[in-house]
């Protein structure tokens, strides 16, 4: 898969794509994975990506032909182009399988109040909110939902860590109780379950235990929200 990040502060992807999963999937030649600098595509002595609202009002709005031109220069027209926005589809695990299946994305990460809206109507594919919240720009969004999907690519999880079918919001539900070793830590003893080597007994409690958490934490994933 290829992954494009166009964004002003490449400098805060650095530790993610260097780290971690991430980094596997690159070193593994699993994802190609590339920042643009947006000021690359400006023309001015500043090299402005932003301008003032047009009707008044507060902040400096993202222009649109930086972004147009950057996404252009990739000449990828079958590639997803993702823009990064409070305002978008809340983001999901279904959304990270939809996205995983593409051979290409191209995440826009705004700034300042925003990007024009004609960057909106003409250029992207999917508009993604990673939460009702607002941060200062799009690159921490971009990297949780690129964190998300590039998990998914087939061979970027070991063998041992391979566990996407059980995973939290993969069935609609939450994911059941873990222990690890010891069997008693401060007096709390691991269910007797566990420990049986009853593996059918094993698999009844996960599913018993997954589905009272979702119950009682997000009943909405019952429902069928995800
Ligand atoms: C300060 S925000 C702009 C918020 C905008 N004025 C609004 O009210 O919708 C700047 C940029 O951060 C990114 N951003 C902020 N919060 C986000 C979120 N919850 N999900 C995805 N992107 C977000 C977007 O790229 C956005 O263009």
């Amino acid at each position: 898969m290829r992954i494009d990040v166009i964004t002003i502060f490449p400098g805060m992807l650095e530790g993610f794509l260097g780290e971690s999963m991430v980094k596997r999937a690159r070193d593994m030649g699993i994802v190609d994975l590339r920042t643009v600098q947006l000021r690359d595509f400006t023309h001015d002595r500043h090299r402005s990506v932003d301008d003032r609202p047009y009707g008044g009002g507060p902040g400096m709005v993202m222009k649109p032909e930086p972004i147009f031109d950057a996404v252009a220069s990739l000449s990828a027209p079958d590639a997803r182009v993702v823009l990064m926005s409070p305002q978008g589809r809340p983001f999901t695990q279904a959304t990270a399988r939809d996205l995983a299946a593409e051979e290409h994305l191209i995440f826009v990460c705004g700034h300042y109040e925003g990007v024009d809206e004609r960057v909106r109507e003409a250029l992207v594919t999917d508009e993604i909110s990673i939460g009702d919240y607002v941060l200062t720009n799009g690159v921490l969004p971009a990297a949780v939902v690129i964190d998300a999907v590039v998990r998914l690519l087939p061979g970027v999880l070991g063998a041992g860590e391979a566990g996407h079918q059980q995973e939290s919001f993969s069935e609609g539900k939450l994911e059941h109780p873990q222990y690890t070793r010891p069997p008693e830590y401060r007096g709390m003893r691991v269910p007797e379950v566990l420990l049986s080597g009853d593996h059918g007994a094993v698999e009844q409690w996960r599913r018993a235990q997954s589905k009272a958490r979702t119950r009682a934490r997000r009943p909405d994933l019952l429902d069928g929200a995800d």
